[in-house]
């Protein structure tokens, strides 16, 4: 079983508190934390922590301030298909509530399915579909972090959503919205699946985020999401799919990705 309070005190110890927002960056969009200067804790010098796998994420956390806000980022999340439990693939969100955040900001790359969608868009997630077959909060009820049967109504905050919106236009970012579904991979769909989740009204698909939003939501954290559309969805184009073409888009959008997160997160009232 993970101790997320024994973790938690050991991220306290060497000085990270308080944190206002937590903000998670997806594969290719690490660079954030890369390019903030702030206090850096490796997850290797955190007893127990999990360690992520894949390429394109790091393994660190770096805490800082941006405007008047402090806030602590992690590069590299952990994702189900790398064999993680759920408990496991939580402990961010987890650890998040436990230092006191008030806001889990969440980014990820996608596919797109949503046929308005082009390579490098950004999409202010409204709503998930979870389709991993299982869920973070099976088992027993920690009451120390919330409810049994926690609501998921508005589990993006719409008022963030329309902050980030605004952001975006002072910005000339044209940030499109809609629903992010997750699967498990580490396949990508095929072009099959793809129709089935446009019929089940998708509008993106990755392979993270929905258990960390399902946790987060449990233990009473707002929540706003980004999606980087990496790629065409499978048959949406006749290419096929790679995580290169993934980083290589992430590659291209950094500049306005990063100026988004840096702006929201300097304006945004919490
Ligand atoms: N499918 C699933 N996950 C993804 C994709 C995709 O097309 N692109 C980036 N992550």
């Amino acid at each position: 079983m993970i101790d997320y309070k024994n973790l938690a005190e050991q991220i306290k110890n060497k000085g990270i508190n308080n944190p206002d927002i937590v903000l998670v960056l997806g594969s290719g969009l690490g660079f954030l934390a890369d390019k903030t200067e702030g206090q850096t804790l490796n997850y290797h010098e955190i007893k127990g922590f999990p360690r992520p796998t894949v390429e394109g994420h790091g393994g660190k956390m770096v805490f800082t301030k941006i405007g008047d806000k402090k806030v602590l980022m992690f590069q590299g999340r952990f994702h189900y298909y790398e064999g993680y439990s759920m408990k496991e693939v939580i402990v961010i969100p987890r650890i998040a509530k436990l230092l006191g955040a008030k806001l889990y900001l969440v980014t990820n790359a996608a596919g797109g399915i949503n046929p308005n969608f082009k390579p490098g868009d950004l999409m202010a997630i409204t709503d998930h579909l979870n389709l991993m077959g299982t869920n973070p909060l099976i088992g027993k009820n920690d009451e120390i972090f919330g409810p049994r049967f926690p609501d998921m109504t508005d589990a993006y905050n719409p008022e963030l959503r329309k902050k980030m919106i605004e952001v975006g236009k002072d910005l000339g970012i044209d940030l499109k919205t809609g629903i992010y579904a997750a699967l498990t991979g580490p396949s990508y769909e095929t072009p099959a699946e793809i129709k089935m989740l446009k019929t089940l009204g998708a509008d993106a698909v990755g392979m993270s985020t929905v258990p960390e939003v399902i946790a987060a939501r449990h233990s009473n954290l707002m929540v706003a999401g980004i999606s980087c559309i990496t790629n065409l969805a499978a048959g949406v184009s006749e290419n096929p799919l790679s995580h290169q073409e993934v980083l290589e888009t992430t590659e291209k959008v950094k500049y306005h990705f990063g100026k988004l997160i840096i702006k929201f997160i300097e304006t945004v009232v919490l």
